[in-house]
């Protein structure tokens, strides 16, 4: 910032006077306006290497201030430029986000107010609005009043949060003989978390997807019952709520039956498909998942809101706070009594952002129903790209739809699969690089899949055509 007679105060040089503070902000809000104006007619990707922007960003802080307009400049042309368009309406790889601007300026109310909500003391008001959001998605998801949850950075810590809680409720701490279980299908954070708790490869149990991409009872039953023979102590089932890859969703019921009887923990990974139980279809499919002991959510998914924000939910909430309450001297002034909550007592962070308000700002703002008929209209398109794929020669489907999510990949006449794998690969590429849409990859099956996810409420079925007739015409190499 130059220092003129509007800029920094030489009292404070950290200081700027209202009415520059006034048109920073609105320089800022006009960009992302534009941004957002503009996006469908801008590239799905763009990106860079490293060796082409270290010398463009590579430089020492500098110790004189700068002009803000030219640093936003600067900042936009060298920095976010090379950056995933994650709300571009034919952004159709890896899990899509796509915030609504009240969701967007909640965050930046939370950042302005400067909301420090660890404990109620410092943050009664939004700690309470948290309280009032956890009861909706409790009451959304078929959880008694008793559940209890926090607001977190994302899935992964969800994740982590809820299988140490799992642990010290069930174990009462660590121990060696504990064993896991999920699905091949399972997100790669649940094996990050058991890590970061201290479990052994030997104390968690991968077991094979079924041909529906589920967790199979039966092998399950059976891992089970090997580990309490050998003396081993199994206590936590993971289960998915819309599987990364596959959008699978795994037999909550019936899991729930089995956790019940052999007394094990079950936690349900809703983080991608959780919100789906908003609408009629997706209810259905999650069926049971109330009955899971912990539910991760991922409001940064497909509650369109902006990064970062992840959701813990614990059915019988005393176990949350039972598990991660600890009160140091120089938080005494912080106790609470009542049914007042310090969000610090459930969880990872003790300083933590206001998450809430950008959730809150925009269910009130656009009412459930839109959330509702925007997910409801990703059901409709991702089984219409299912179709279009179904009806053309030039693919074969590997994967069904699933909430979001379908698998196909381009057919190579004569190809063995490594020549599948070469042309496909080659699409993503192609694709990406065109500008026109982004998609990703994964493997079913051990096979190479190109992989559509269908949530932006901004995408349209002329958006899935483009992308879909691009990846059917595209010259075949590789
Ligand atoms: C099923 C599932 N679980 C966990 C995660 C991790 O979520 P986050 O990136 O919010 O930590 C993801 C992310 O895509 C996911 O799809």
């Amino acid at each position: 910032m130059t220092p003129t007679p509007s800029g920094p105060s030489p009292a404070n040089p950290l200081e700027l006077d209202p009415e520059t503070m006034r048109r920073l902000g609105h320089l800022v809000v006009d960009l992302l306006v534009a941004r957002i104006a503009s996006l469908d007619a801008d590239a799905a990707w763009r990106g860079a290497t490293r060796a082409e922007l270290e010398p463009r960003l590579r430089e020492p802080p500098p110790e004189r201030p700068g002009d803000f307009e030219r640093l936003l400049d600067r900042v936009v042309r060298e920095v976010l430029e090379y950056a995933g368009r994650i709300d571009h309406p034919r952004f159709l790889a890896f899990i899509p986000s796509c915030p609504t601007w009240p969701g967007i300026l909640g965050d930046l109310l939370a950042s302005g107010f400067n909301v420090f909500q660890g404990t109620w003391l410092e943050s009664s008001g939004p700690s309470q609005l948290e309280l009032v959001v956890l009861d909706w998605f409790k009451d959304w998801l078929g959880y008694p009043p008793e559940a209890a949850g926090l607001l977190v950075s994302g899935a992964s810590a969800a994740n982590l949060i809820a299988l140490v809680c799992a642990r010290e409720a069930l174990l009462g701490g660590p121990s060696a003989d504990a064993v896991i279980y999920y699905s091949t299908e399972t997100h790669s954070s649940v094996e990050r978390a058991a890590r970061i708790a201290g479990f052994t490869p030997d104390q968690i149990r991968t077991l094979p997807a079924d041909g529906s991409f589920r967790l199979p009872l039966d092998a399950l039953r059976r891992a089970v019952d090997d580990d309490a023979r050998a003396g081993r102590r199994p206590f936590l089932i993971v289960a998915n709520a819309g599987a990364t890859s596959t959008g699978a969703i795994d037999p909550f019921t019936a899991l729930a039956d089995f956790c019940a009887e052999r007394r094990l923990w079950l936690h349900a990974d809703a983080a991608y498909g959780g919100f789906a139980v908003l609408t009629e279809r997706g209810r259905a499919w999650l069926d049971g998942i109330g009955r899971a002991d912990s539910i991760t959510l991922d409001p940064h998914k497909w509650l369109y809101q902006p990064y970062e924000v992840g959701c813990l939910l614990v059915r019988g909430g005393a176990r949350l706070r039972d598990a991660f309450h600890i009160m140091p001297d120089y938080l005494q002034d912080t106790a609470v009594g009542g049914g007042e909550v310090n969000f610090a007592d459930r969880g990872l962070q003790l300083t933590r952002a206001a998450r809430v308000l950008k959730i809150w700002l925009s269910l009130q703002a656009f009412g459930v129903a839109a959330f509702r008929r925007a997910i409801d209209r990703a059901l409709d398109l991702t089984l219409e790209a299912q179709r279009r794929i179904e009806r053309a020669a030039a693919f074969e489907l590997l994967a069904p739809a699933a909430l979001g999510v379908v698998c196909f990949r381009r057919r190579v006449p004569g190809g063995d699969e490594p020549a599948h794998e070469r042309a496909n690969a080659a699409l993503v590429q192609g694709l990406n690089r065109s500008g026109l849409g982004m998609i990703s990859s994964t493997r079913v099956r051990g096979r190479y899949a190109l992989r559509l996810c269908i949530m932006n409420h901004r995408t349209t079925l002329g958006d899935v055509e483009r992308v879909i007739h691009w990846l059917e015409s595209e010259p075949l190499s590789g």
